[in-house]
């Protein structure tokens, strides 16, 4: 693979980042992940605008502007022949002696890029849905900045594994935040859509906002509000949404059964959906 680090494109095992990247010492860095179908970048201007928002929010300061990091990801497409997968993007603080304090002004970002290669719309997830665990959610209280802090995200997952399910979904309060890299939905017995509204509480999701757009045009009832997992384990339908799964069906939660236990149909036809428009 061809990656980018700070500049340059090189092989993947030339790339090299120092041992006093903030990134690396104190997770003080923000990412994206943008899938690739077909060769193209699917809602590349949103994800761009929420790494903005991101790095503004931990006064980050931006490492090139967004015509550099467009040529940046087209180059990446090409120099690895990509035609399905997901380019990810990381931005830190950049290397200084170890301190909390942010370094001086002075202090040049990191900035990596890499690409990987994965079939996005053809899975088995997709066909056979996923099987959810509900964890408390541990994760900080700024869940809307898109760091690179994800150690419980990463606990979550293997213990989701552990318990042989597919996924876990966060809980805090009582009510779904969101999935462990994925905001989640339910369709209520009256074929409503409901999830939670955007908050410090979870990740605005590009998806998030492309498949809540796409289900009020298609005359679907959206309601943005926190729901519980009881109700969500009596729902209708579930689904998560994400730039690396676009919109996959949720067939169990803790065991139980959604619906009659087979992907939702109002859940596939967002999926057709969503693919239509970015394909
Ligand atoms: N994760 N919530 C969390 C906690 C996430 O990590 C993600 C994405 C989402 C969905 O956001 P989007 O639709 O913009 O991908 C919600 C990415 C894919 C990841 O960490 O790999």
């Amino acid at each position: 693979r061809t990656v980018y680090v700070n500049g340059v494109f090189c092989p993947e095992d030339e790339g090299r980042i120092s041992i006093f990247d903030r990134g690396f010492l104190f997770s003080d860095g923000v990412y994206e992940v943008t899938s690739v179908v077909e060769g193209r970048l699917i809602d590349f201007a949103n994800h761009m605008a929420r790494l903005r928002r991101s790095m503004a929010e931990l006064a980050l300061k931006a490492p090139a502007g967004e015509d550099a990091l467009l040529s940046i990801h087209r180059a990446l497409v090409d120099k690895n022949a990509l035609t399905e997968g997901l380019i990810y993007l990381q931005v830190t603080r950049g290397a200084a002696d170890r301190d909390f304090l942010y370094p001086p002004e002075e202090t040049q970002p990191s900035l990596v890029l890499f690409t990987q290669a994965k079939s996005l719309i053809e899975t088995s997830a997709a066909t056979t849905g996923l099987s959810i665990v509900t964890l408390p959610d541990l994760r900080w209280q700024r869940r809307d900045i898109k760091t690179v802090q994800l150690l419980y995200s990463s606990m979550a997952k293997m213990e989701a594994k552990r318990r042989g399910a597919s996924d876990a979904w966060m809980v805090e309060d009582g009510l779904v935040t969101e999935g462990s890299s994925s905001n989640a939905y339910i369709v209520d017995a009256s074929g409503t859509l409901v999830t939670r509204p955007l908050s410090h509480a979870i990740l605005p999701g590009i998806t998030r906002t492309a498949v809540l757009r796409l289900a009020e045009e298609t005359g679907l009832a959206v309601e943005e509000r926190a729901f519980t997992v009881e109700e969500a384990k009596a729902a209708r339908e579930a689904f998560i949404t994400s730039a690396s799964s676009f919109v996959l069906p949720v067939v169990t939660i803790d065991g139980a059964r959604i619906g009659n236990g087979q992907p939702g149909t109002i859940t596939r036809r967002l999926r057709a959906i969503y693919l239509e428009e970015a394909l």
